[in-house]
């Protein structure tokens, strides 16, 4: 049998990193660009002070230096989904990408959702209120965001589809079955059922 190395998350991000650095500097690249809620946003990377440093990850950039702090951060593995944004149309942890590997990509966070002339809160968010599908609440932005790429891409997804999608994001307080119903509802009243 083969034995398996395990690399330490942090040596990998470092390694990646570098990598990544070396990359940027190759090709002249000294400043990132970000759409951020429908906002573009332009950092520039290096190790100085107030420079997006290349092992940054996008979760920190979004709760440290824009202040949106919605999405939480608990394992820092990828493994919980509570600090889950939606990029480019998909689900991603955000504490597992590099700020500097997002560049050019679009990305919504939580604070995105609701209306941002009325303040109205989305169907999704208002659902999840609708069917008391939280508690403390800590993991539920990542969930709904989980729930939202889910819907974008399938409004007819059924119970298991959701069950299957939110698998990666965990929760320690509830019953999940009050969130799945709260995504049902919404995919249900897309259809017009
Ligand atoms: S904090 Fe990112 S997956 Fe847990
Ligand atoms: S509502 Fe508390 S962790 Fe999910």
């Amino acid at each position: 049998m083969r034995d398996r190395t395990t690399i330490p998350l942090e040596k990998l991000t470092t390694s990646i990193s570098v990598n990544l650095a070396e990359d940027m500097q190759e090709q002249g690249k000294e400043f990132i660009t970000l759409k951020i809620n429908g906002q573009e946003y332009e950092f520039s990377v290096g190790s100085r002070l107030g420079q997006v440093a290349p092992c940054e990850t996008l979760s920190r950039t979004l709760r440290d230096r824009l202040n949106l702090t919605g999405s939480k951060e608990s394992c820092g593995q990828g493994a919980c989904g509570c600090c889950t944004v939606i990029m480019d149309g998909d689900a991603v942890t955000s504490c597992m990408l590099l700020t500097v590997e997002c560049a050019g990509k679009e990305i919504t966070t939580i604070e995105g959702l609701r209306d941002p002339v009325t303040g109205k809160l989305s169907d999704i968010q208002q659902a999840f209120i609708d069917y008391y599908a939280f508690q403390c609440g800590y993991c539920t932005p990542g969930i709904i965001m989980t729930s939202k790429a889910l819907l974008d891409k399938n409004p007819n997804s059924s119970k298991e589809e959701i069950a299957e999608a939110l698998a990666g994001n965990y929760c320690r307080c509830i019953s999940q079955y009050h969130v799945i119903d709260a995504v049902k509802h919404v995919a249900e009243a897309q259809r017009g059922n």
